[in-house]
């Protein structure tokens, strides 16, 4: 099959968005750790290891196609203040990365590319138990902007 370069589009911005979440969720660990919050400085480093899973098999992709990982761009890392400005922040990251996938799995479905589907469905099923965390995590949060 020719290179499909609408595929390889979606594989780079994946790559870019899997890359930025790492950098954004080893960020964050790090500074859970210097505020002395290890619940939640191992919860977001579970999150790093997660989304390097997503970089190798992205980049695992790519290779298969004979195409080096070039993710050349990469979207801002966002920290936040307070630990409810994170999860805030990292919903808006899970977010766009829920869009992204839901788009090339449908654009897969479409030209009938079943392998880099299923790679897509699953990354986008990852993707949706951390927005569930994620949104889990700020439910338990105490309720700092609260007026008492
Ligand atoms: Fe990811
Ligand atoms: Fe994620």
């Amino acid at each position: 099959m020719a290179r499909d370069p609408r595929l390889l589009g979606y594989l780079h911005r994946a790559l870019g968005h899997e890359m930025a979440a790492v950098q954004q969720y080893m960020a964050q660990s790090r500074i859970c750790d210097q505020w002395g919050m290890e619940k939640f400085c191992a919860h977001f480093r579970q999150d790093v290891t997660e989304e390097l899973e997503h970089v190798q098999s992205l980049i695992d992709a790519l290779l298969k196609l004979g195409t080096p990982p070039n993710a050349t761009q990469l979207p801002a890392v966002r920290l936040g203040r307070n630990l409810s400005e994170m999860i805030a922040i990292d919903l808006v990251l899970e977010s766009e990365a829920i869009r992204l996938y839901e788009e090339a799995t449908e654009y897969c479905i479409r030209v009938r590319d079943f392998e880099h589907q299923s790679l897509f469905a699953k990354i986008l099923n990852d993707e949706l138990t951390h927005r569930e965390e994620l949104n889990k995590m700020e439910a338990d949060l105490p309720n700092q902007g609260a007026e008492t």
